[in-house]
């Protein structure tokens, strides 16, 4: 067989293994490629995240009392286990579709933690990789994120990314930021309408989380978001170089955070489109099938939530025909059956109220196909 030695292992380091041609360990180019590889977070130790304007910005205000009151201390057990259930029984049907899917170590997220700018009470969780990691075709990048409790959060996956860099993939992190005050906006105030719009980060490092990207082959779409900055874009632009396109779309949200309950590509052609959100895409979409998801009939209830109910519309595609969907959301569903898709439906209810869905919490490590352009 067809080998390609890491250049490392070239240079003496044995303990590089040889590369197996038809064994790339990471390769994703976009969101609906057959899916091999997966890995899926872990909700176990989550611990509330302490109160600050990047939460303010983000979080729906009737659980802002809860966030400022429990700042650092664990999440309430029963919605945790209850979340755990629900994250544990996915990964076994994806396994049982024949996904290989990964996990994060467990860490201790009450562990405080501190810089010369900031101390820390503890972690958030390690429930979200797509937050945090962007895969771009080989290259795994770890995301600058902007809130401080998540500074250390690719620690826990760790383990994993040496992993695949011994076995060839690249791995890269944009700059550590500071997070120092000068990075969040003193003048926030919660934007009532685009008119007044505001961010809760200024421009003063670039940051980003990887889940306000979206890949579509050669070309990627990004928001601006209260955790992604235009410098942030601007880093992961200039990183990628000439073979990408990052696009700005212009979205309708008060408190962005994460593209991904937003704008969807779903296959070649054919993109989910939240009608809230998004009143116009690029000139280069009028080729593709618009998607427009019905609004979400559940609520997410009970005690606090870190997302909005169109939490919904966080769907994830096993390939260009099966696709994730909150089983309780019987209108999307239905949405889908009708567009010609086959989705597979599963509950994550409970595990949705700390702020993310199918596509937070998975991260496709590798899907089959190559670096394509979907635009003409
Ligand atoms: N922050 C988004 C969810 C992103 C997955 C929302 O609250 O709708």
């Amino acid at each position: 067989m067809d080998q390609l030695y890491d250049q490392a292992s070239d240079q003496g380091d044995t303990q590089l293994k040889p590369i197996q041609l038809n064994q790339v360990p990471v390769n994703s180019h976009n969101e609906w490629d057959p899916l091999e590889e997966v890995i899926v977070g872990r909700i176990d130790d989550a611990t509330v995240p302490e109160w600050h304007v990047a939460l303010e910005s983000t979080m729906p205000e009737q659980s802002w009392d809860f966030f400022r009151r429990h700042g650092g201390e664990r999440f309430p057990q029963d919605m945790l286990e209850q979340a755990r259930v629900e994250l544990e029984g996915l990964v076994r049907v994806l396994e049982t579709a024949g996904v290989r899917v990964r996990r994060p170590e467990k860490v201790n997220q009450l562990l405080p933690f501190s810089t010369p700018h900031w101390r820390a009470k503890g972690g958030l969780y390690s429930a979200m990789p797509r937050d945090s990691f962007l895969v771009v075709g080989d290259e795994i990048i770890e995301a600058p994120m902007a809130w401080r409790n998540r500074y250390f959060e690719t620690h826990a996956f760790r383990p994993l990314l040496k992993e695949y860099f011994r076995a060839g993939a690249r791995w890269s992190a944009a700059p550590k930021p500071e997070l120092s005050d000068a990075l969040f906006n003193e003048a926030f105030r919660h934007p009532k309408s685009m008119a007044d719009m505001s961010y809760a980060v200024t421009e003063f490092e670039p940051v980003f989380d990887a889940a306000d990207f979206s890949r579509c082959g050669r070309d990627i779409f990004a928001q601006k978001s209260n955790v992604t900055n235009d410098m942030g874009i601007a880093w992961l632009r200039r990183h990628l170089g000439r073979d990408y396109r990052v696009h700005v779309l212009e979205v309708n949200d008060t408190h962005p955070m994460h593209i991904d309950a937003t704008f969807t590509p779903l296959a070649p052609g054919k993109v989910l489109v939240n009608p809230d959100r998004i009143e116009r895409l690029p000139e280069m979409f009028a080729n593709w099938q618009v998607l427009v998801p019905p609004r979400p009939t559940v609520e997410l209830s009970g005690g606090f939530s870190m997302c909005s109910n169109w939490i919904v519309a966080n769907t994830f595609m096993l390939d260009e025909k099966r696709v994730f969907v909150e089983a309780s959301e019987e209108p999307l569903l239905r949405a889908f059956e009708s567009w010609g898709f086959e989705p597979i439906p599963y509950s994550l209810i409970n595990f949705n109220r700390f702020g993310g869905g199918f596509h937070c919490c998975t991260l496709d490590i590798r899907r089959r196909g190559s670096l394509q352009s979907y635009f003409d």
